[in-house]
């Protein structure tokens, strides 16, 4: 039963526009960032961003906290330097270590403009009084401190440097699929120790977040999206409409309908530009579909 699994990470996609903290373009970081998916109960009709959220991972349960800015419940007690040190690090304003369920090692790669920007968006939303709930983890993964050898081995802090010779498009939709939109939290593959399997960037996961599968989304032509067209791709990030009309279901549901949909024309196509470069990686995810049974068929 435990293979309802994992949310290992699904973090949030995000933008760079921001001159300065301007919660403006904080809550258009929020968004491409996925924030509000793991930080609002949404099944059991929980409070925006008031956390509580269960997330089902290999490991155990995580309980998302609440990101409100209540001074007792929340974090409004935090400064700014709180919150940059979180996003950046990986770390609480008491020192502990957090659990990568928290996908900083997507976030870290964000500028210093966006997080403040991000800070400021959080600063602005309704304050909401609720306890935080205690993960449900093996005694041994209680203590954080194992976590800094996890660090070690697979968290490079760091803001993301884009890459000379490629145009700005395709680092922005890097930056994008990176960094905000922390795609490869769901679409990359990990391995025992939740790292991310080598050569596999984005070519999916059988037993992915929630214990489904995650596709691959490289541009390979028979196992991932390589038979897409440009318009195709940015479509779907847009409207969740596959090329053969199915819709997105589950987290890519909420990915699109809380984030993608609201970025700008210009950023989607960033992430396609993006997306159609990254090396494409036969690997194949996908459950064979049944053959439709003579009922579906109406015979
Ligand atoms: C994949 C789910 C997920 C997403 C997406 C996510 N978070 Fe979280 N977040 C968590 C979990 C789980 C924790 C608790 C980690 C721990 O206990 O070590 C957490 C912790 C935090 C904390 C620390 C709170 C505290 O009380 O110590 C902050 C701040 C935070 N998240 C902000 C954000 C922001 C801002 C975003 C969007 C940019 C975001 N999170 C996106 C799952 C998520
Ligand atoms: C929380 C986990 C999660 C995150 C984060 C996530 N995805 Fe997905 N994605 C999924 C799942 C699950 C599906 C399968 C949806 C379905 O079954 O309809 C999917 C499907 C897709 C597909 C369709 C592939 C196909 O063959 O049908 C594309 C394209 C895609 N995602 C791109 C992205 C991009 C780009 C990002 C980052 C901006 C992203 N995803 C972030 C979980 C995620």
């Amino acid at each position: 039963m435990l293979r309802r699994v994992m949310l290992l990470g699904l973090l949030c996609a995000g933008s760079s526009l921001a001159a300065g903290p301007d919660p403006v373009a904080g809550q258009y970081l929020f968004r491409a960032a996925g924030c509000e998916n793991c930080h609002t109960d949404r099944e059991h009709g929980g409070a925006w961003l008031a956390g509580g959220r269960e997330l089902l991972t290999p490991l155990g349960v995580f309980y998302s906290p609440n990101i409100t800015p209540d001074p007792d419940t929340g974090i409004g007690r935090w400064r700014e330097a709180d919150f940059l040190r979180a996003m950046r690090h990986g770390r609480g304003p008491d020192g502990r270590h957090y659990y990568p369920s928290f996908p900083y090692a997507a976030y870290t790669r964000l500028s210093d403009a966006d997080l403040r920007a991000l800070w400021a968006y959080l600063r602005s939303v309704p304050p909401v009084r609720q306890a935080n709930r205690p993960h449900e983890l093996p005694w041994y993964l209680k203590y954080r401190a194992l976590l800094a050898g996890w660090k070690l081995l697979y968290f490079k802090p760091g803001p993301y440097t884009p890459e000379p010779g490629k145009g700005a498009s395709w680092n922005r939709g890097a930056y994008l699929v990176q960094a905000a939109g922390h795609c490869g939290e769901c679409h990359t593959p990990r391995n025992r120790l939740g790292g991310f399997r080598i050569g596999l960037y984005l070519a999916g996961d059988k037993a992915g977040a929630e214990g489904g599968v995650v596709p691959n989304i490289t541009p390979d032509p028979k196992t991932g999206i390589g038979r897409w067209s440009r318009g195709e791709l940015i479509d779907y990030l847009k409207t969740g409409m596959r090329p053969d009309g199915d819709f997105a279901g589950g987290l890519m549901a909420e990915v699109i309908d809380n984030g993608l949909k609201h970025l700008s024309q210009q950023d989607l196509e960033a992430i396609a530009t993006y997306l159609q470069s990254v090396p494409p990686v036969e690997h194949a995810v996908r459950k064979p579909k049944p053959k439709p049974t003579r009922d579906e068929f109406g015979y």
